[in-house]
């Protein structure tokens, strides 16, 4: 019997008890004739005593760290206490031991203060897994998983596997895709999502399907994409928006309370798409904290304000950031920098102080007098001590660059707390999105949403298409999408119409979905769901940024798996197998 216990169970009532540990070696600290070792598994820490006879076969059979051993021995009193271990009550008089599997040195200290740099430790993946900040965070991706997967069970869902090699479904990134040896030239595509199956699941009549599935996307890797994730993926027949936002609502809490122990999350508000550009500036806001965008009356053809940068830009957007009135003349010149950097891309950032004694003290002063910059900082509604920051120019990049400033003054601030978590519905997004360079219209979620049904009309005019609304919905926690869905179209004829808009002919239509559409002939029930990303949502109830770290096997930024050295060449016999060039 290799353990009786584990290293994170032995307790005061266990004192006298004799038992055996099985574990790595965390530290060996030798004082004369005694030797401590801090011996370790996935449940805790234990203290291991060598006393004098066993202190000398230490000295002949050397421990280094991370070494796997197993000893026996009695529970006995500690004498100093460690009150910041659960087994800190007590230690182990070992009588025996045995080295089970020696280790070299690792590469890095295995704590939760590592001085191992990122690729390093992903080189060495398994040894930074036995850290207990990641063995923290993969627990938690289980409780997280477990908790979900009891809530659908209860709701009635079967989970379904669906096929990994398939035929491309577009979800807007490139496929990833492997060449097939029996038939030379042609290739599978893994799948982005299950969306397609799962639709088909619901013509073959499993009105409450869900799956924990592995996606793939060949896209621009981000501190929050993976190029393989894992999707909570699910579709209902019968529905309508109200019942999958309200469903998904429940899930939502219930992993909360069972997670963090939050009992009493308030009802999620639901926010149209228009509404979050106009008050955020962006699709998934971070509603935590206040300092909405607010767009100021110039430019755009409006009355002329004397300012001719203003009268110049499609937007001048401002928001309020509370009790920066006092900022020096360096920590401005720092956030125009900010706003500067290409990712950001405006010329400068405009500002009005809102003084203590109700003067204001602005950038362009020279244009605005007192009255008029008091009028600009209530139509932000600024307070005394507050500071305006002014963007302009072109209306999305205005917008999207002012959306970016709100955050990181957010973060500057302090207002973005990773234990609070709020979540809101985002609604009624645009069907189509313009794709400017290629000048045609892609569908903004996937070519299966389906239209509001007083917008299907206007499928059959161009010129309506960027007003038609989807009956599609984000889930948004903490400034992150963590998940979107849609009722689908269920009607060939509507089908056939949205891969038209789409720029699909009959035939390029009945190439990729011929099979969709030849289903949707045989009594397809109205249907819709949503797909949650999972690791999003384990790393922002965990608490971080990062996706990888909630994955246990991650790849790097680019796109690399640096332990495996993947991908990689293949060789040429397997070259030559697949009909490869
Ligand atoms: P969508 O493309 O919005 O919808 O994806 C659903 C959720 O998956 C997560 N996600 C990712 N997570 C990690 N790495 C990635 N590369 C990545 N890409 C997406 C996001 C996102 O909200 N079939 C539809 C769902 C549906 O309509 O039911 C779909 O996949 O959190």
């Amino acid at each position: 019997m290799y353990r009786t216990h584990t290293c994170g169970e032995l307790r005061a009532e266990h004192i006298g008890t004799e038992i055996s540990l099985s574990g790595w070696v965390k530290t060996v600290r030798k004082f004369g004739s005694i030797t401590f070792v801090d011996l370790r598994d996935r449940y805790g820490i234990t203290q291991l005593s060598f006393y004098e006879e066993l202190t000398k076969q230490l000295d002949d059979n050397p421990l280094g760290r991370e070494y796997v051993i197993q000893v026996k021995g009695k529970v006995i009193e500690r004498e100093n206490k460690n009150p910041d271990l659960p087994t800190g009550d007590v230690e182990i008089e070992v009588t025996s031991f045995e080295i089970l599997n020696a280790s070299s040195t690792p590469p890095f200290t295995i704590e939760d203060e590592t001085d191992g740099g990122d690729e390093l430790r992903m080189q060495y993946r398994y040894l930074d897994l036995r850290r207990d900040t990641n063995r923290k965070k993969l627990t938690l991706r289980y409780e997280i998983s477990r908790a979900l997967r009891n809530f659908m069970h209860e709701q009635g869902f079967l989970e379904i596997e669906t096929p990994f090699l398939i035929k491309s479904t577009p979800e807007g990134a490139r496929d990833f895709v492997v060449p097939s040896r029996m038939h030379e030239n042609q290739f599978y595509a893994l799948p982005q999502s299950p969306q397609l199956f799962k639709q088909l699941l619901m013509v073959g009549g499993y009105d409450k399907y869900y799956q924990m599935v592995k996606c793939f996307r060949d896209e621009d890797l981000r501190a929050d994409r993976q190029p393989e994730f894992t999707q909570l993926d699910c579709e209902m027949s019968f529905v309508d928006q109200e019942d999958v936002l309200t469903l998904f609502e429940k899930l939502f809490k219930h992993i909360l309370k069972e997670t963090k122990g939050i009992e009493d999350a308030a009802p999620l508000q639901r926010m149209p798409f228009s509404e979050a550009m106009e008050r955020f500036g962006n699709d998934k806001p971070d509603i935590r904290f206040g300092m909405e965008l607010y767009t100021l009356p110039f430019g755009d053809g409006k009355a002329s304000s004397g300012f001719n940068v203003f009268d110049q830009s499609e937007l001048v957007v401002a928001i309020a950031a509370p009790g920066c009135a006092e900022y020096t003349r360096k920590q401005l010149d720092a956030l125009t920098d900010w706003v500067r950097r290409p990712q950001i891309g405006m010329n400068g950032l405009i500002y009005i102080k809102c003084n203590a004694d109700g003067s204001y003290k602005s950038s362009v002063d020279k244009f605005f007098n007192q009255e008029k910059l008091k009028a600009m900082a209530e139509q932000c509604n600024a307070k005394a001590g507050d500071i305006v920051f002014i963007l302009c120019g072109k209306d999305t990049l205005t917008r999207k660059a002012m959306s970016e400033l709100r955050l990181h003054m957010g973060d500057t601030l302090g207002m973005r707390n990773p234990e609070e978590f709020k979540a809101l519905w985002i609604t009624d997004f645009p069907l189509f999105e313009h794709d400017e360079e290629n000048d045609h219209w892609v569908a903004r979620h996937h070519p299966f949403t389906s239209p509001k049904p007083e917008h299907t009309a206007w499928l059959g005019d161009k010129d309506k298409y960027g007003d038609i609304l989807a009956n599609a919905y984000d889930l948004v926690l903490n400034g992150n999408e963590i998940g979107g869905g849609s009722i689908r179209i269920h009607k060939k004829d509507l089908q056939q119409q949205m891969f038209a808009a789409l720029g699909m002919d009959e035939k390029e239509a009945d190439e990729k979905f011929g099979f969709l559409l030849s289903a949707f002939e045989y009594g397809t029930p109205p249907h819709g769901g949503m797909a949650w990303g999972f690791d999003r949502l384990c790393s922002i109830i965990g608490g971080s940024e990062s996706i990888r770290d909630f994955i246990a096997f991650p790849k790097n930024n680019a796109g690399r798996d640096v332990m495996l050295d993947a991908p990689a060449a293949i060789d040429a016999k397997q070259r030559e197998e697949l009909g490869l060039k």
